[in-house]
């Protein structure tokens, strides 16, 4: 789905597909170089499901060897997202021990997901574990989460697209967009 097909329900685009993919080409080489001399593939961690696209098109960009498995939480409740207490819903399949770990997310906002999921995955004895994440909103981090690798910050505002939903919608729009309020109001 292009914004195009969508423009009403849009208000404006604020990352192009172009600019994804291109900003996804530069943190694949970074990755490149920084797992060059690795010991066994790398093992890319993505939260469903809205990491799903990031993890399509970053793994793809990537030239070294890569292990993907994927995780799937929740937050305890609805509204109790500060809490901060998450719940596994599907657990990794692959063991973690001695792996260089690379969590992909496609957006960072209060931070409290990733915070319990980087103690969580750090229990079970990785080498390494850093967080690659698409997108972030700095005005709401709550929660300071050592991230290696950034794709954009992006204002706080509703953004939908490249993963990102509005009740289960948009997932599949190519762009990043806010939505326009008549959507949700
Ligand atoms: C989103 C996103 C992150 C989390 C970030 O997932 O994919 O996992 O929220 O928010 P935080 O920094 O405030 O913790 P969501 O719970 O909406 O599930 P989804 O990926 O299935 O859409």
């Amino acid at each position: 789905m292009d914004a195009a097909n969508i423009e009403n329900q849009l208000t404006k685009v604020i990352l192009t597909n172009d600019e994804l993919q291109n900003r996804l080409a530069q943190i694949a080489a970074e990755i490149d170089r920084d797992y060059a001399d690795a010991e066994h593939p790398l093992l890319l961690v993505g939260v469903l499901k809205g990491a799903v696209m990031v993890m399509a098109d970053l793994a793809r960009a990537i030239s070294i060897p890569v292990h993907i498995d994927f995780m799937a939480v929740s937050s305890y409740g609805s509204g109790t997202k500060s809490s901060g207490v998450v719940r596994i819903l599907k657990d990794l399949d692959i063991d973690l021990k001695d792996r260089d770990v690379l969590i992909v997310e496609d957006i960072l906002d209060s931070g409290l997901t990733l915070s319990w999921l980087i103690r969580n995955l750090k229990s079970r004895g990785p080498k390494s574990i850093e967080v690659m994440t698409m997108m972030r909103k700095p005005d709401a981090v709550k929660v300071e989460v050592p991230t290696k690798y950034i794709g954009f910050d992006i204002p706080n505002e509703f953004v939908v697209g490249f993963g990102l939903d509005y009740a289960e919608q948009y997932r599949n729009l190519r762009e990043v967009a806010v939505l326009s309020p008549t959507v949700y109001s």
